[in-house]
């Protein structure tokens, strides 16, 4: 059936510093819909709306009823949302468990909630021996809601069950799992679904680009590794290599990665969706940042693996809108990097040339995203002339220092750019807050250069930074700081690489290509 849609990877990266045969077995969640419900299922879950007095579905017995009810009442069940109640050996039924997940009321649910209610039903389920689950949404009974919350909550399920356990010798088991929701519209749920889960499928790509150990995952393996995903599906990818980036004179980007054996990089993917000047995504591919001569010293270096999360993000977004086959012509672009120290290095004091010809002094070789953005925003404007630029970063710890890791700071003079984005946050629940570029004179002015790459405020001064090379194309910069990686398993992102930024850019490309 249609909506099958497998929850596993491909392995497609050459690991040049760990000699492992992957032979990872993937967790397989298989879904599907129907209207009507079977009898094979061991595991039966109802999503049931607040307010019902009790819970019954068609073809149950009093027994079954009453025992259900009596159960449900024993532990307050009243179908508020996020309530999940199980009831082992149901009288009268053949399923050893059912399950009553709360969904609230179903006018009021959203997405995002929805989503987090099928994550917590599935380290439920996970822990469990359940193998052929049949999820009965029928008590939601407005069609349009109906559709919405089941594909939310599977949705939320397929989130959950990523796992980076590749490079385990002996990864847990991944028994397969088969999802059958009971809904009132097959059909619609099935295409409702499958645009869901063309984000997953772009949520799992950045995921595993920003899990990849730095060692292994450089500037060309990331660029390898999102063309393999992405050409499958029609994207146009083309990498820059070294030459062709000092060719182009993108000498800050270069700059970052002399000190590294991993020379600078540039993907550059296009989804030709329509016609018009593209929509540019451009993200932050610092592949690791050890700071340079400005050297990490902290216990903060072991994340910094994750500072090519906002390339992930914007390869997972395009290939997400890719998989959508959307009717919009977007590019995304990723200056690669590996900030690394070495003979070659660049020197704090240093002066680079960008690409568009500004002189900038190092001041800090640890403010190096912006760098390496500076040269990836003037060549998606030089060369691709798009209405629209976004940014996105992991990019200075001042951001984190102001908002921490719930929000995402956004900079724009675009009150159209940052009123889309606000939207799309609170869509996807990749929630972003404004902070002002200005009034900061002489932020980034320098003594013996056209500009210097710190200032104070942190997280503005590198905005103002970018901004110098957006030019006058609208231009957005998100700051992801410390929302690239999950300490531990919450909600839809199990530990590690969350993908942040993937679902706030699908849903704002189509939000923006279409006001
Ligand atoms: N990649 C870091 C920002 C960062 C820090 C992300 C912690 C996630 C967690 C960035 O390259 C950086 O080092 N920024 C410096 C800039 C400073 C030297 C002007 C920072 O914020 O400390
Ligand atoms: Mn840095
Ligand atoms: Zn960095």
């Amino acid at each position: 059936m249609l909506m099958n849609r497998l929850c596993r990877f491909t392995a497609g990266l050459v690991l040049t510093l760990v000699s492992v045969t992957v032979s990872a077995q993937y967790l397989q969640t298989t879904m599907t819909a129907t209207e009507s419900p079977g009898s094979d299922a061991d595991t039966l879950v109802v999503l049931v709306p607040s307010g019902s007095t009790q819970l019954a579905l068609p073809g149950w017995s009093q027994a079954t009823i009453d025992q259900v009810n009596r159960a449900l009442a024993a532990r307050d069940f009243d179908g508020s949302a996020r309530q999940q109640v199980e009831i082992l050996a149901p009288a009268g039924l053949s399923a050893d468990r059912l399950i009553a997940v709360g969904v609230g009321a179903p006018d009021e649910l959203t997405r995002h909630v929805a989503e987090e209610i099928g994550a917590a039903l599935s380290v439920h389920i996970n822990g469990s021996k359940a193998a052929v689950i049949e999820a009965d949404t029928r008590l939601i009974t407005d069609p349009a809601r109906n559709t919405s919350i089941a594909t939310a909550v599977a949705h939320g399920i397929e989130l959950r069950n990523y796992r980076f356990d590749r490079l385990k010798s002996n990864p847990d088991a991944r028994p397969s799992q088969s999802y059958r929701w009971v809904v009132i519209s097959q059909t619609a749920a099935e295409q409702q679904y499958a645009m869901l889960s063309a984000v997953a499928q772009g949520v799992f790509t950045a995921r595993e680009l920003t899990n990849l150990p730095g060692g292994s995952g450089h500037p060309a393996a990331f660029a390898e590794y999102a063309r393999d995903q992405l050409t499958p599906l029609g994207v146009e990818v083309t990498i820059l290599g070294p030459e062709q980036v000092e060719a182009a004179g993108m000498g800050s980007l270069l700059g970052v990665s002399k000190g590294s054996q991993h020379k600078a990089h540039l993907l550059v993917a296009q989804w030709r969706g329509s016609n018009e000047p593209p929509i540019a995504l451009v993200g932050k591919g610092n592949t690791f940042d050890t700071g340079g001569y400005d050297l990490k010293t902290g216990a903060s270096i072991l994340q910094m693996q994750g500072d090519k999360a906002g390339g992930a993000a914007v390869v997972g977004a395009i290939k997400a809108l890719a998989a959508q086959q959307v009717q919009i012509n977007v590019i995304a672009v990723v200056p690669l990097s590996q900030n690394s120290i070495s003979g070659e290095a660049m020197l704090p004091g240093d002066v680079l040339t960008a690409g568009d010809g500004t002189t900038i002094e190092v001041t800090s070789t640890d403010a190096e995203g912006r760098l390496i953005l500076a040269d990836g925003i003037w060549y998606t404007r030089d060369r691709f002339q798009p209405r629209v630029i976004v940014d996105i970063a992991t990019l200075t710890g001042a951001k984190t220092t102001a908002l921490g890791s719930e929000l995402s700071a956004v900079f724009s003079e675009h009150a159209d750019l940052v009123a889309t984005m606000r939207q799309a946050g609170e869509l996807t629940n990749e929630l972003v807050w404004q902070l002002p570029l200005g009034p900061y004179p002489g932020i980034i002015d320098s003594r013996i250069a056209d500009i210097k790459n710190t200032g104070s405020p942190g997280a503005q001064a590198g905005a103002i930074f970018l901004q110098h090379f957006a030019g006058d194309t609208p231009w957005l910069h998100i700051d992801m700081a410390s929302q690239a990686l999950a300490s531990s398993a919450r909600g839809i992102h199990p530990e590690g690489g969350t993908g942040h930024g993937v679902r706030l850019l699908t849903e704002w490309v189509k939000i923006y290509a279409a006001q």
